[in-house]
């Protein structure tokens, strides 16, 4: 099978890690390979490095050409994909299929965003393989058991079982608001794990029906300048997920954390015995902990914390993050303060 490996977003949730010129797929905090480094690792299980495909902001071009570097992986630099601006996952994944298609003919093309954590285990190993045989006929999604009503994800209600390999997709929605998503976890749907498997031409397909506009941005004889232009910004979620009759869903059962906002990455990193996840970095840096619980401090500089709980605290030397547990989706507002500000 190939891999496009999507590696364009910016990830703003994240801030003061993620910056401008440094997304979350890029940052090395969570351990000592940065999570695009380690989404190319889980490639490379399937597919050799000229398979492997990515799609990524301009932009990003040396931090892609860095990391691949840093890791050994010699992947053509022809199959580096640069937008010249983002207009969200249906473009990106479209322009992808589109020239994997060109190079190889119809192939079924595992899709992998750039910003998870998981583990690679036996279970991993087993979907992808059942998730290749159903690729033939359906656009297959991995559904991940939810753990609670979670608004940053796409909900999938499995319907028919197709064989021993997964089940139809009764029902396919994209970010449902808290009480729907409350309704959902209790009827037993998966979240989209936010990887899918496609054959390319029956991508193309459904996506000439339900997103034409993105089709005809990327017609014969447009340059990529002109086809981002034209293109409508848009998830694969929204834009063919919800709509099509021919998704499939093969059950994933494996660690997943989409670490999309600081509480996401408290709960994937260790904790000390007080329950403090803490990383530190740099030559003089150093964490003081008086009766403190249950905070996540990643700095780097010499930081103290005296008796408080439940605390995001992030520095970054030139930046300073404080936040409370439970409230770091809304970090994505000062990124957005900051730009109206410049
Ligand atoms: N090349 C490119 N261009 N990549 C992009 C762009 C873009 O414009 N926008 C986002 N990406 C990349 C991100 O870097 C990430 O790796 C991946 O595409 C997914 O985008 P997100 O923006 O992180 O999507 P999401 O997390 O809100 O939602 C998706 O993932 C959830 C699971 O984490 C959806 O598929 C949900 O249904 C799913 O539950
Ligand atoms: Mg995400």
């Amino acid at each position: 099978m190939k891999t496009l490996i999507l590696a364009g977003g910016k990830g703003t949730r994240l801030w003061p890690l993620s910056r401008e010129l440094m997304p979350k797929q890029f940052i090395k905090v969570f351990s000592n390979k940065s999570l695009f480094q380690k989404t190319v690792e889980r490639a490379l299980i399937f597919s050799k490095p000229k398979e492997i495909f990515v799609v990524t902001n301009k932009e990003y071009r040396f931090r892609v050409l860095d990391d691949l570097n840093e890791i050994g992986v010699n992947i053509p630099e022809e199959n580096i994909l640069l937008e010249p601006v983002g207009k969200n996952t249906l473009p990106a994944i479209y322009w992808g299929l589109k020239v994997i298609d060109e190079s190889f003919g119809d192939s079924i093309v595992a899709v992998l965003p750039s910003d998870h954590a998981i583990d690679v285990n036996e279970n991993y190993i087993e979907a992808f393989k059942k998730a290749e045989k159903l690729a033939e006929n359906y656009l297959v999604t991995f559904g991940i058991k939810p753990t609670k009503p979670h608004t940053g994800y796409g909900y999938i209600k499995p319907g028919e079982k197709i064989s021993n390999l997964g089940f139809l997709v009764d029902e396919f929605k994209e970010k449902p608001d808290l009480e729907t998503a409350k309704r959902y976890v209790e009827n037993g749907y998966y979240w989209n794990s936010g990887m899918f498997m496609f054959r390319t031409t029956l991508f193309m397909e459904e996506a000439r029906k339900h997103a034409p506009d993105v089709v005809k941005a990327f017609e014969e004889g447009k340059t990529i300048e002109e086809a981002y232009e034209l293109a409508p910004e848009i998830s694969v979620d929204y834009g063919i997920m919800e709509k099509t009759d021919k998704a499939a869903v093969v059950p994933l059962n494996t660690y997943w954390n989409d670490l999309g906002s600081f509480d996401a990455v408290y709960e994937a990193l260790q904790k000390d015995e007080n329950g403090n996840a803490v990383e530190v970095r740099g030559f003089k840096a150093k964490y003081i902990n008086v009766d403190s619980k249950n905070n996540l401090i990643l700095t780097e500089r010499l930081t103290a914390t005296v008796g408080v709980e439940d605390l995001i605290i992030v520095d970054t030397g030139d930046a300073l993050l404080v936040a409370k547990k439970g409230e770091t989706q809304k970090v994505k507002e000062v990124y957005k303060k900051l730009k109206e500000e410049n």
